[in-house]
């Protein structure tokens, strides 16, 4: 069996501190799921950022984490639909699509998309 760790997760959004003990190796999205705590995701392959923190505390093993630059990793973002805990971990949600903006905002941005060529009138 499994060593178990414990990840707190600060719900800033919905102003509530939630927190399972969560099997070694199991993916901590997964983990809260089981627990009947669903957090939010989109992918679940560490790819679109709807699932990211900040670690207040702790390590996350994130290695499968495509979406997340290492320069973020480094500044304490973690993305839990595949993160693993290997010890107790803290972290708090991200503010609305502050991991997006950080990692894709450059590359795609928001807002309206306008055609290169103008379209020709009928
Ligand atoms: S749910 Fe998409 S990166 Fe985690």
């Amino acid at each position: 069996m499994s060593p178990r760790h414990r990840v707190t997760v600060h719900d800033r959004q919905n102003n509530r501190v939630l927190s399972a003990d969560i099997e070694e190796g199991r993916y901590v999205l997964e983990g809260f799921e089981a627990s009947g705590q669903p957090l939010p995701f989109s992918c679940r392959n560490g790819c679109c950022t709807a699932c990211a923190v900040r670690v207040l505390s702790g390590e996350l093993d994130q290695r499968e984490a495509l979406g997340l630059s290492h320069d973020l990793r480094r500044q304490g973002y973690g993305l839990l639909c595949v993160a693993r805990a290997y010890g107790p971990v803290t972290v708090e949600t991200q503010d609305e699509d502050e991991v997006y903006m950080l990692q894709f905002g450059n590359a795609f941005g928001k807002g309206t998309v306008r055609a290169a060529i103008p379209l020709e009138e009928e």
